[in-house]
């Protein structure tokens, strides 16, 4: 297991970067590092063999390869004997090398979490940008097979790097129609094959932050009429990443071309450095379905969570059919201007030290 120094840890935290406009980091930046201590972490890397050999890394490859060129074919740039095949043998020897992050308590909610949001696949609303057919498979470490009746909720900012759902002064140019529509949001129950699939945007950068969208497993909710989710547990809190030169191709498309909000890249995200440590690797795989970012994008990723961890992240806001109202007390309330530990509690054997006082 790969231990992240408190020495790193207590440079990062030197460096005081802002996680998004008057907030700070170091709460995130130590609730990470718990993570990677943790002595029970396992990653998907640690499946590797179970997963390999079970003959469900081929599955899937074969499975995405099979979606991503019907994706292709349905939008004209393939016939459907075309189909582009890797080697099945090179897939299962990086399997786990890239493209794949770890269970636990591993980043952050954020302040802008809208809790009751709908059960559906299709999350643009009438968004524009790089649509996204998101591809996310689970598994459980401790066990190495699929979770199949999870629901994986997915958030990201619009592409100009605002957040629906919420009026902040943080969020975007903190304007009050992003709260009325509940875009870029939503959840899906993983399957047979522990898999759950999106159609969404790459998300807009916003101060402080690289591109990112937010993830949190839930297990053993209740399906409620109005097709939300009610109780159960919460496993994994995460977060994924596009690859920095695609990202800034990306980034030269509109709308995002349009978005005047500071740019921070992957390299000097404190959060995305951590992210990667460990062996995880929380970057997206992204493939073009067509000749140019335009015509769409496949993207992959699989999860590995311990369904029995429990985190216990904080919504600032639920969604209703009257829009995103405030959830009582919320520790996220008035983020940045004001928050009550921002979700995070340090853990008990770091208390006497000054890191994360700032
Ligand atoms: C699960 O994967 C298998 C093997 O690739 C595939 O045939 C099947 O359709 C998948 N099931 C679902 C529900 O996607
Ligand atoms: C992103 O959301 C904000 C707030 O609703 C809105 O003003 C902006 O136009 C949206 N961006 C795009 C590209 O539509
Ligand atoms: C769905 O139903 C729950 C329980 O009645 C309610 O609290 C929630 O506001 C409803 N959500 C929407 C979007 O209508």
């Amino acid at each position: 297991m790969v231990h992240f120094s408190q020495a790193f840890a207590a440079a990062l935290l030197a460096s005081g970067v802002v996680a998004h406009p008057g907030g700070n980091t170091n709460k995130e930046i130590l609730r990470r590092q718990a993570h990677l201590d943790h002595p029970e972490r396992r990653s998907v890397q640690s499946c590797k063999r179970d997963l390999v050999e079970s003959g469900w890394v081929r599955e899937q490859h074969l499975r995405r390869e099979a979606r991503l060129h019907e994706l292709r074919v349905a939008a004209g740039f393939a016939k459907p004997e075309d189909i582009v095949r890797r080697d099945v043998g090179e897939v299962e020897d990086e399997y786990g090398v890239s493209a794949a992050c770890t269970l636990d308590p591993e980043a952050t909610e954020g302040p802008y979490w809208v809790i009751g949001e709908l059960i559906r696949q299709d999350l643009l609303t009438g968004e524009k940008g790089a649509v996204t057919h998101l591809d996310i498979n689970v598994v459980d470490t401790s066990t190495c097979k699929p979770v199949t009746d999870a629901y994986v909720e997915m958030w990201g900012t619009n592409s100009t790097g605002v957040y629906t759902g919420v009026q902040a002064r943080g969020n975007g140019d903190g304007s009050a129609t992003a709260i009325a529509t509940n875009a870029l949001r939503g959840l899906q129950k993983t399957g047979t094959n522990g898999t759950a699939t999106f159609i969404t945007l790459i998300p807009g950068h916003y101060v402080g932050r690289t591109n990112h969208l937010h993830t949190i497993i839930h297990h053993g909710a209740t399906l409620l009429p109005n097709n939300t989710i009610q109780g159960g547990t919460i496993s994994h809190v995460g977060q994924f990443y596009v690859e920095q030169t695609f990202l800034g191709q990306v980034e030269k498309t509109a709308p995002y071309n349009t978005n005047k909000q500071a740019q921070t890249t992957n390299a000097q995200d404190m959060l995305f450095n951590m992210g990667k440590q460990g062996g995880d690797d929380p970057v997206l795989k992204i493939s073009l379905i067509g000749s140019t970012i335009e015509d769409g994008l496949y993207a992959t990723i699989d999860v590995g969570v311990n369904p029995k961890a429990r985190q216990n992240p904080q919504p600032v806001n639920m969604w209703t059919a009257q829009g995103g109202k405030p959830v009582p007390n919320s520790p996220w309330t008035g983020y940045p201007d004001s928050c009550r530990y921002c979700g995070f509690r340090p853990p008990r054997k770091e208390k006497k030290e000054v890191l994360y006082e700032a």
